[in-house]
Parts: structure tokens; sequence; C-alpha cells
């Protein structure tokens, strides 16, 4: 099992890059199914996630070339060969947002059979807003042996208005929507960036949309979607996970290919805490000086804080002189790395939602375990700042989402180092499905 070895004590110094966003190019990929020509997609961070994309459309006989190597971050799609739309359990439950194949292929193919997510560590996470979204355009809809079963002669237009905020929720009924007789009105829609960038793909397809990235989305279906060319924007997850990191380093670091404005909620609490930002157009330099003070956050749907941020944040505020209060709003179960942190000496009460986090206490090295993608990465900069050698287990979560981040972090002083097989390695293409 992969683990990384991380000597703590060293702040980040000097420049570093952040990748396309995984889940901006998780859905962009899934677009491909609504059109018969190429989608060509630029700046695709090569993380785990992306190649099992890449084999959930390939079994369905899709044509994906994904561009490997350090001089390719590209991906050219054509899903005019796709044969099979049906998206396996093997392949759903090593990643839910295999899910985002459901309203594409209904849409483009008139059926579509995709496995159920099943249970994560995070929560429940159901998927019943999309299938209730895709009902109301129409769509008939059965649930047999763990698969869900979509069918339609043409999707059409309707008036959705969820429940509940939820990111791919809307990026699935916004693909669908683009194929269906027409108009769509969406509302209660997420807005976070990675929305919003679908939509302008989308857009360059053919699609007639109109309020991607607000609450309200208006889609006018057409018959037919062309191919396209589209550069993913960057990961802002990615870049305030580094950030983090060389505030609690007390470190200097630039942090560039990175927008400001996708992160602005979680800057001006940094500097609420007393970390010293300063924002470029498309870079943000972190001068941490390791005097913060404690302050709450309560994990929000976009523009709010993200909870992608919220473990990498409790890590910062064990830094913290006094208490800090971590609410987490979106997730039932997204505390799994306080303990970790509390094997490291860390001060952390959980009460349901809440976590009291009593800082500052000085972190000691411990073997720790990863349980996901982002409380990997708040293991990572907590052994960054550890008194000592900390060793990570279990690091393939953060290779879901995070591309090559132990040459990143070593490029700006860090002494890490992965013990296994180093990812991304060349991977070999499976055989196309022969249905
Ligand atoms: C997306 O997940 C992200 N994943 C998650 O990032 C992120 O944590 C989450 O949005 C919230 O920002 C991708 O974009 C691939 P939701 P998603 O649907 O869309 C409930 C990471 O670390 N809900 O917005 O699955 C749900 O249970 C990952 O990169 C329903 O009840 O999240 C949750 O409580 C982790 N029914 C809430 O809504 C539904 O049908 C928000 O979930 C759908 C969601």
């Amino acid at each position: 099992m992969d683990k990384f070895v991380i000597r703590g004590g060293n702040p980040l110094l000097g420049t570093v890059r952040v990748s396309g966003a995984k889940n901006a190019a998780l859905p962009a990929m899934a677009a491909a199914l609504l059109t018969d020509e190429p989608v060509i997609l630029e700046n695709i961070p090569q993380v785990r996630d992306i190649v099992t994309e890449r084999n959930l459309l390939a079994a369905m006989g899709a044509e994906v070339e994904l561009g490997y190597g350090r001089a390719h971050h590209r991906t050219t799609i054509n899903c005019g060969t796709v044969n099979n739309p049906e998206a396996s359990y093997d392949l759903v439950k090593t990643m839910r947002a295999s899910t985002l194949v459901l309203g594409p292929l209904v849409a483009k193919f008139g059926r579509a059979r995709v496995s159920m997510p099943g249970g994560c560590g995070i929560g429940a996470r159901p998927i019943d807003l999309h299938i209730k979204g895709l009902e109301s355009l129409g769509a008939a809809i059965t649930q047999d042996h763990g698969y869900v079963e979509a069918r339609t002669d043409r999707l059409r237009g309707g008036h959705i208005v969820f429940d509940k905020i939820t990111v791919t929720g809307t990026e699935d009924l916004l693909m669908a929507a683009t194929l269906a007789e027409g108009e769509t009105v969406m509302e209660n829609c997420a807005r976070e960036p990675e929305v919003a960038d679908l939509g302008e793909l989308l857009i360059k397809m053919g699609a007639h949309i109109q309020g991607h990235g607000t609450s309200t989305i208006k889609i006018k279906g057409v018959t037919k979607l062309h191919g396209a060319k589209h550069r993913i924007i960057p990961d802002r997850i990615e870049a305030g996970t580094f950030i983090i990191a060389a505030a609690v380093t007390g470190g200097d670091l630039n942090v560039t290919n990175c927008d400001p404005n996708h992160i602005a909620s979680l800057l001006s609490k940094l500097e609420e805490v007393g970390v010293k930002i300063v924002r470029n157009h498309d870079s943000v330099r972190v001068i941490g000086n390791g005097d913060y003070k404690a302050a709450d956050i309560v994990t929000e749907e976009h523009p709010g804080f993200p909870t992608d941020m919220q473990a990498q944040y409790m890590t910062l505020a064990t830094q913290s002189e006094g208490t800090s209060i971590v609410t987490e709003n979106i997730f039932e179960n997204r505390f799994m790395h306080a303990q970790e942190l509390v094997r490291m000496g860390a001060n952390i009460k959980i009460e349901g939602r809440r976590a009291i986090v009593r800082g500052k206490t000085p972190l000691s090295a411990a073997a720790v375990l990863a349980s996901d993608l982002r409380a990997s990465a708040s293991l990572v900069i907590a052994a960054l700042v550890a008194e000592g050698e900390t060793i990570i287990d279990r690091v393939y979560h953060i290779d879901r989402g995070y591309e090559r981040i132990e040459e990143k972090l070593r490029g700006v002083g860090a002494e890490i180092k992965r013990l296994g097989e180093v990812f991304p390695k060349k991977v070999a293409m499976p055989a196309a499905q022969t249905t």
C-alpha cells in the first residue's frame, strides 16, 4: 500500500503551479457523450479519477485519447463509437462522479443503465435529486439489482427546483436538458465554478444556456450538439491546499495558475486568522508567520466556505491560538481526519457536525491513515509542520485528486517521499467493448 514519509519543519518557499480542476474535468469528459464529434479538453489533471472516467467512457465504446507524460494535459474524446450506454458497478463503486454519465446517456441515446453509487466514507450521498430531475424531463426511470435504468424517446423541457443544492445533480441535469425538446428552467442550482465551466463547454458545443454559475439556469434544447475544444479551469481546492500548507509551515509561496476569485471565502477567512495573502490575476502569494488566531468556519455551498477545504482548514486551526469551531453542513460524516490529527497531538472534540479545535498545539510525527481525498491532504499538511517523520498510509486516496503532490511539495522545499509506485504511471489502454 502506497505511503508518504514526511519530515516536518521546512517552510514552503518558491512557486508551485496548480493543475486543472478534477471536479471540472469529470463532468466535461461526460459531456462528450452528448455529441458524435470529437471533444478536446486541455488542462486535464493527471489524477486517478481521470483514468477511471477514461475507462468508464472506453467501456461504452468511446475513443478516449489521454495524453500522458509531462507535456500532455489534454484529452480527445470521440463518442461517435459509443454502443453500450452502461456504467458498470465495478467502475462506479471506485468513483461516485461516474453517475454524471446518466443525464448525457439518456439524453443522447434514449437509454442509460448506471450503477447506483452505494455508500461513501463522507456521507450517504444519494442521487435521488438526479433521478427526480430526469423524471421531470420525461425520462422513465426504474431501479433494479443496484442499477438505475432510464429510458425516453426524447427528453422534453421542464421546470426543476432542486430540493437541495447539488453540484453533480445540477451538472447532470444541465447536460441532459441541452438535448431536450423545448426549454428547461432549473432553480436552486449549484453555483460552483465547475458548474459554470461546464456551461461554457456546452455552449461551445452548440447548446443554448443562460445563467450557468447562478442559482437559476435556463436551457433551450437543441436536436444536435457538435465537437469543441475547451480549457478546463484551475483546481481551486488544490490551490487552497497549497495555500494552507504554506501558511501552516510559515512559508512564502507563490501559487500560480489559479483564480483567486474562485476561493474568495477561503482567502478572506485566512486573512481573518492572520495569514498574509497577496492576490494577483492568476496567482496567490502566501506569506505565513505562524502567528495565527482561532476563527470558526461553517461549510456551505459556493460561494460559501467549501467543504473540500474543511479538513485542510482544521489542520491550520490546530496551529491557531484559541478555539475554532468547524461546522460541516454539507456531508454528515466528514471528520475522519480529526482522530488522525489527534494522534499527532491535536486537541479536537467532535460534537455531531461540529469539531471544537483548541490550539495552538505542537504536532508530533506518528503513523496515520488517510481515509478520503481531502482528509489525506489535511494529514500531509499536518506532517509538514510536525516534529519528526510522519508515515501516511493509503495515499492512493490523494492520487485521486492531486497531481504529483509529493513532487510539487519537494519542489518548494518539503521533505517528502513516496513508498510505493509513483502515480501517474504509463497505463495500458483497456480493449474497447465489442457488443
Ligand atoms: C461534488 O460532489 C464534488 N464532487 C465534491 O468533491 C464536493 O464535496 C461536493 O460537490 C460539494 O461541494 C465532484 O464535483 C465530482 P452534492 P456531489 O451533490 O455533487 C446531498 C472532492 O473532494 N444530495 O453537491 O456528489 C448530498 O448527500 C469531492 O473532490 C442528495 O441528498 O455533492 C450532500 O449532502 C468530495 N441527493 C449534498 O446534497 C442528491 O441527489 C451536496 O452534495 C444529490 C446530493
